[in-house]
């Protein structure tokens, strides 16, 4: 097999930002808190710390490292490094879903994420201003259910962006993206979180203390800590928000060099995940919320579990209430966080399918990013479309398609490529002393907990798949079994090309 591809990082701390960047998303400043707060506060930290120790941290390592594995041998996507570790025909196939999920996800996240722009020009402009919260919510009524033309144009421009990005490369794209957009995300979320969190009732018509909104997201609560959803909910967050089991952490890590730390870089991004999530993501939409609202109204806001209604709705118009200047400097800086945060992950969904058709077929990167960036287009019609179609999309490939391929990846990862040899990837030109518990938390805790997840939502899988679906549903479930059996296709194609692994 021919290997052209060229791409490389451009320095350590790139590469930890773009990780990082690939990590913080829209889920740690609105799904995180909407999750934690439906969780019952206090409760939910501690089912999702130990779900951080025993799922995300093994799994951070086992993808870093299998990615470095594989880009020694020119394999930068999860097909051929799967088939790098065990040459089973299966394992190829399971590694199609580290291409699949990257590009399903990508395309209703891009929607998403056009939102926070169009949400940041709407916030700038001052056209929240002096509207009530019922007609906030009117105008989101109206923007997602496509009464003008503007969420497409947002949504195509969007889409254009990312693939103009992920088409100057790894270092000129990527790279650059994440060392301009982290900073600024986090000087962005630090200043919303200190107004968070010192807002007093009686400021600018606030009418608790935002503390309040903080205080019952962390005050130690107990009582649903055997809730086998809380549980789920908690280990589905740190999924989503670590980027695990997508494919997309296999593809950056393969960009190392063969004796370069993957240790020390895989908990720096990991934990600058944590700091975002935890630090920033509790102390900006919950604590303004909260000290207009109550904490009563907030939990009942984010039914759902999405924080869509809060961010989207809520803040802006409260930020209207701080004044012209103040609204559209906190609103600029909200949705621009929001739009940072979104970006860098998405660009990193862009790049495995890219490196794929690199690697494989030898394509070049303007080509394999216009190709992604036009299947992105493609595959998010119908979630632009319908609301059902988008939600059909999060729940196969945001919920259970991560946890399929992640528990397909450890059991390769340690039982099959075996834990010795594994282990040596992990710790091989580590900056670092990794834990040795991890290890043992890699071969038996974390595919234990894996399988518990999965069979344990079994029933509601079943639930999905048997009841009545519209043709909104359906059209989805076309889209998905297509875009899997063509990519099972394409590695099919490549591995029968003559001189192939
Ligand atoms: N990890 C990304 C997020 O949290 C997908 O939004």
């Amino acid at each position: 097999m021919a290997i052209k591809n060229q791409e490389a990082w451009g320095s350590r701390i790139g590469l930890v930002l773009a990780m990082a960047g690939n990590a913080v998303g829209l889920g740690n400043f609105l799904r995180f808190p909407a999750q934690a707060i439906q969780n019952g506060g206090g409760a939910f930290i501690i089912p999702y710390l130990v779900c951080f120790v025993l799922m995300g941290i093994p799994l951070l390592y086992v993808e870093w490292a299998m990615g470095r594995y594989g880009g020694k041998s020119g394999q930068h996507s999860a097909p051929f490094m799967f088939d790098a570790l065990d040459k089973r025909f299966f394992w190829k196939y399971l590694g199609v879903l580290g291409i699949f999920t990257n590009l399903a996800i990508a395309a209703y996240y891009c929607y998403l994420e056009s939102w926070t722009m169009s949400w940041a020009y709407h916030s700038v402009a001052g056209h929240f201003m002096g509207k009530t919260q019922a007609e906030v919510s009117a105008f989101f009524s109206s923007y997602i259910g496509l009464t003008t033309v503007e969420p497409v144009v947002f949504w195509i421009l969007c889409v254009l962006l990312n693939t103009w990005v992920l088409s100057r490369g790894l270092k000129g794209g990527v790279e650059l993206a994440a060392k301009i957009g982290m900073p600024l995300l986090l000087i962005f979320g630090v200043i919303l979180a200190v107004r968070g969190v010192t807002l007093t009732a009686g400021e600018h018509g606030a009418v608790y203390n935002g503390v309040l909104g903080l205080s019952y997201l962390w005050e130690p609560d107990f009582s649903s800590i055997w809730d086998p959803v809380v549980w789920r909910n908690a280990a589905g967050q740190i999924f989503f928000t670590l980027s695990l089991g997508m494919g997309c952490v296999h593809c950056y890590a393969s960009y190392v060099k063969s004796g370069d730390d993957i240790a020390l870089n895989a908990m720096s991004a990991g934990w600058m995940n944590e700091f975002v999530e935890v630090v920033l993501g509790s102390a900006i939409i919950i604590p303004i919320a909260v000290g207009y609202l109550g904490v009563d109204k907030v939990i009942e806001m984010t039914k759902g579990g999405s924080g869509f209604g809060i961010g989207f709705v809520t803040l802006p118009f409260l930020f209207a209430q701080w004044g012209a200047l103040l609204s559209a400097l906190a609103g600029f800086m909200w949705f621009g966080l929001l739009f940072f945060a979104g970006i860098t992950s998405s660009l990193a969904m862009g790049t495995p399918c890219m490196a794929f058709m690199e690697d494989n077929f030898n394509w070049d990167r303007r080509k394999a990013a216009w190709t992604v960036g036009a299947a992105v287009l493609l595959l998010g019609i119908p979630c632009v479309l319908s609301q059902e179609a988008f939600n059909e999309f999060d729940y196969w490939v945001g919920t259970v398609s991560l946890v399929v391929f992640a528990l397909a990846e450890v059991i390769l990862f340690a039982w099959i490529f075996g834990m010795e040899k594994g282990w040596k990837e992990i710790t091989d030109g580590a900056d670092i002393t990794v834990p040795i518990v991890f290890k043992h938390i890699i071969k038996y805790v974390t595919p234990v907990f894996l399988l518990v997840v999965f069979f344990g939502s079994a029933p509601e899988m079943w639930a999905v798949l048997t009841k009545k679906i519209t043709p909104y549903v359906a059209v989805a479930r076309i889209l998905l079994a297509g875009l899997f059996v063509g990519i099972a296709r394409l590695v099919y194609i490549a591995h029968r090309k003559p001189g192939a692994l």
